[in-house]
């Protein structure tokens, strides 16, 4: 999907910058991919080329086997990044219907999906409020029912939990988990938390900075995604696994 990719910000300038130097990635269907990494390594870049906003120095993307620009067309992929990007104009339930419109669903059909999804994320009541009016996690719970309203095949997940309390975060997580399997979307999932990782992801990415690689992947086999399995021993072996990767030392399982 990503073949060898490089950007480099303000090329031939002094404050020129590679964000990412010859990065491949490929995602299978229906499977939870994390990137996880120091601050500056260049995951939000990653994602935005993937999603078409910015353009490769080098490389190729693809998504669903098209070329990036023809998928963001077909509405391929969901996003939901590091800020809630609403709408401030528009209320929440036409914040999330807004992708359905550019698919031409009808009224009622917008409305019944995104009532559905504002459920999902626990803001069935707040459909006609303006995002002003809720709170940072509130506002990047809609951005996440939007990203999931075209149920597309992918979703772009760039730290989209970071604002939340833990107990939100968990329920979230879970009804996460649901709704790929359910949908069979494949994810890509940026996050610094190495547990967040580890608990969704079948796949743990682990980048370092300057200029951003793909320094390691730690393959997450656990038998379920459940509470229990936040306390068992394969979860704690495959988060010390990512930690030490993270430090640079190679992953023993
Ligand atoms: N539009 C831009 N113009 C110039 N440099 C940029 C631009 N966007 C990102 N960069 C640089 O590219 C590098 C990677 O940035 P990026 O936002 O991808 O990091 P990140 O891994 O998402 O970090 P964080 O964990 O803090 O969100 C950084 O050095 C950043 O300064
Ligand atoms: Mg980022």
């Amino acid at each position: 999907m990503i073949d060898k990719v490089t950007k480099v910000f303000n090329q031939g300038r002094a404050d020129e910058v590679t964000a990412l130097s010859e990065v491949s990635l490929t995602v299978g269907d229906g499977e939870f991919v994390s990137l996880i990494g120091p601050s500056g390594c260049g995951k939000s870049t990653l994602l935005r080329l993937i999603a078409d906003l910015i353009e490769p120095t080098a490389g190729t993307v693809r998504v669903a086997g098209k070329d990036a620009g023809r998928a963001r067309r077909d509405q391929d992929y969901g996003i939901a990044f590091q800020q809630a990007g609403l709408f401030e104009w528009r209320t929440v339930r036409r914040n999330v219907e807004l992708p359905l419109e550019l698919r031409g669903l009808g009224k009622a059909e917008r409305r019944a999906r995104a009532d559905q999804m504002l459920a999902l994320v626990g803001l069935e009541e707040f459909g006609g409020h303006y995002p002003a009016q809720l709170s940072g996690g509130m506002q990047q719970r809609v951005a996440i029912a939007r990203a999931l309203a075209v149920q597309p095949p992918l979703l772009l997940m760039d730290e989209p939990f970071g604002a939340l309390d833990e107990m939100t975060r968990e329920r979230l997580q879970a009804e996460l988990l649901g709704i790929c399997a359910q949908t069979g979307t494949s994810t890509i999932f940026v996050t610094h938390s190495i547990s967040e990782a580890v608990f969704l992801s079948h796949r743990v990415v682990v980048m370092s900075a300057r200029p951003g690689r793909i320094t390691a992947a730690v393959e997450v086999d656990l038998a379920a995604r459940d509470e229990a399995a936040r306390q068992s021993d394969a979860y704690f072996e495959h988060v010390t696994a990512v930690r030490q990767a993270l430090r640079g030392i190679p992953a023993s399982i």
